[in-house]
C-alpha cells in the first residue's frame, strides 16, 4: 500500500466528481462538505463514467444513467442501486488529496447476463 496524490484539493469543487489519472489507470475524486473520497471511476452496474453520469444531491451520489445512488462519504448503496462503491482510503494533506492505492480496484461486469444467456439457450 502506499499514498499517492490525486490532486489538489483546491482542484474538486463541493459536489463535483472529478476524474484524475494516477500511475496508469483513472480514479474519481467526489467532495461533499469538507470530506473529499476516492473511487474507481466506473458505475458499479455498467460501464459508465461516473464523472460523466454522476449526480452529487446532499449525501447522494447518483448514477444518472439508470438512477443507482450511493452514499457520497461510505460508498454504500442507497434506492435502486445493488452493489456498493468501491473506495480507496482517503485522506487530506497540506492541500492535497491522497489516497492509499495498492492496486486498481475494478468491478466485474456481465457475469449475470452471460448466465442468464447460457440458461436460456440450453
Ligand atoms: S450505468 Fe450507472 S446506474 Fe446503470
Amino acid at each position: 500500500m502506499s499514498w499517492k496524490r490525486i490532486c489538489a484539493s483546491s482542484d474538486v469543487p463541493e459536489n463535483t466528481v472529478k476524474k484524475f489519472a494516477v500511475d496508469d489507470f483513472n480514479v474519481i475524486v467526489v467532495k461533499s462538505g469538507e470530506e473529499f473520497r476516492v473511487y474507481p471511476p466506473m458505475c458499479p452496474h455498467m460501464e459508465e463514467s461516473l464523472d460523466e453520469t454522476a449526480i452529487i444531491e446532499g449525501q447522494t451520489l447518483t448514477c444518472s444513467k439508470h438512477l443507482w445512488g450511493w452514499d457520497v462519504l461510505t460508498g454504500q448503496m442507497q434506492g435502486l442501486a445493488e452493489r456498493d462503491l468501491l473506495s480507496y482510503e482517503t485522506k487530506c494533506e497540506d492541500g492535497d488529496v491522497m489516497a492509499n492505492i495498492e492496486a486498481e480496484l475494478l468491478y466485474e461486469y456481465g457475469k449475470e447476463d452471460d448466465d442468464d444467456d447460457d440458461d436460456f439457450f440450453d
